[in-house]
């Protein structure tokens, strides 16, 4: 009996001890990026955050992100009959923390979907993108800012949700046209002087919208720009550095891969200078295949930056993987190199 007893013990010991190395393992399993690789979690699992954002908060990164379902179709709506509508169910919105940025805990879904009102925006059946989140200091919420749509893209609008803490369950408010016009891709900006900005495409993806929101972050202050019209650009991810703004963008191809471009300006509600191509080296015409979505500065390190990216795999969206890179400059001009591998 006592035998028995001891050799339970020891495989019940062995067993967490591999357990608790496999946690250890997982938690440090990365030192640097792989852009375009799987990239998993501490569970183990391929991150599914897409066409996300970071938050710096109190020194923990937050990613938001797409939580895309299983199984992609082809919209059958006739509405997108001219356009490969490929799409999953929307599956709210997911967050995962990490300290170094190469290491992702998933926290879980901070915005959930409503499975019930087939009328509710966050319902599975309709389009849930591009959600970022700052915290704003005055009212001490997190705000989530989002593209929300109906399965053919015709509702374009902009969704707000707020919560006490970054990773708690998100409180979604409703979904409106800012400043009248429609909105589709868009990313959320907080300047130094905690005035923040929505930027999104508008009147039909033509025109890109610099919009400054009020000192809570939920509404439009009536303040914006028209910029580039009739030039389509979208996923707009802007960052600050050297007192200058940058905008990195994306052509208007759906799913498919084009050429990015990037714009800077002495201030965001000013006069923005279109300029080239930022991406370098093979398939920088393709922007490798992927297509912006958010640029981080990282924590603590002057100048370092990240360019995220999204790598599209239109029909089976939930495998699209993440492209990050690290923007260096040339002078003032901004530039985007590909590496297999790399570390800040
Ligand atoms: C892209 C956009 C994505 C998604 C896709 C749908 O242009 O950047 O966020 O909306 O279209 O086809």
């Amino acid at each position: 009996m006592k035998k028995v007893f001891l050799a339970a013990f020891s495989f019940i010991l062995l067993l967490l001890i591999s357990c608790t190395a496999k946690n250890v393992n997982q938690e440090n399993q990365y030192k640097s990026f792989k852009p375009g690789e799987i990239w998993l979690d501490t569970d183990g699992n391929p991150i599914n955050a897409h066409g996300g954002g970071v938050l710096f908060h109190e020194g923990t990164y937050y990613w938001y992100g797409e939580y895309k379902g299983d199984s992609t179709y082809r919209n059958p709506n006739p509405n997108v009959a001219g356009w490969e509508c490929y799409r999953t169910e929307a599956g709210g919105v997911s967050c995962y923390s990490s300290k170094d940025l190469y290491n992702w805990k998933f926290e879980g879904k901070v915005l959930e979907p409503d499975t019930v009102n087939i009328g509710s925006d966050l319902h599975p059946s309709k389009v849930l993108e591009r959600p970022k989140v700052i915290y704003n200091e005055k009212t001490k919420k997190f705000v989530m800012w989002l593209h929300v749509d109906s399965d053919d893209y015709w509702k374009a609008s902009a969704g707000v949700a707020t919560c006490d803490s970054p990773a708690g369950k998100f409180n979604y408010i409703g979904s409106m046209h800012p400043n009248g016009q429609i909105s589709r891709d868009m990313t959320l900006y907080k300047d130094d002087d905690k005035r923040a900005y929505l930027l999104y495409s508008s009147e039909g993806n033509a025109t890109l919208y610099i919009s400054l929101l009020t000192d809570d972050y939920l509404q439009h202050s009536g303040r914006y720009t028209r910029n580039f019209p009739e030039k389509y650009r979208e996923a707009p991810a802007v960052f600050k550095h050297n007192n200058k703004f940058y905008l990195i963008s994306s052509g208007c191809t759906g799913w498919d891969p084009n050429k990015a471009e990037y714009a800077m300006a002495d201030s965001l509600l000013g006069q923005w200078t279109a300029l080239n191509n930022p991406c370098r080296g093979v398939d920088a015409e393709k922007t490798y295949y992927s297509q912006s979505t958010f640029a981080l500065p990282v924590n603590g390190k002057k100048d370092t930056y990240i360019a995220m990216f999204d790598k599209w795999n239109k029909t089976d969206l939930i495998a699209s993987r993440y492209v990050w890179l690290p923007v260096s400059f040339n002078s003032d001009s901004l530039v985007i190199n590909w590496a297999d591998e790399w570390s800040y």
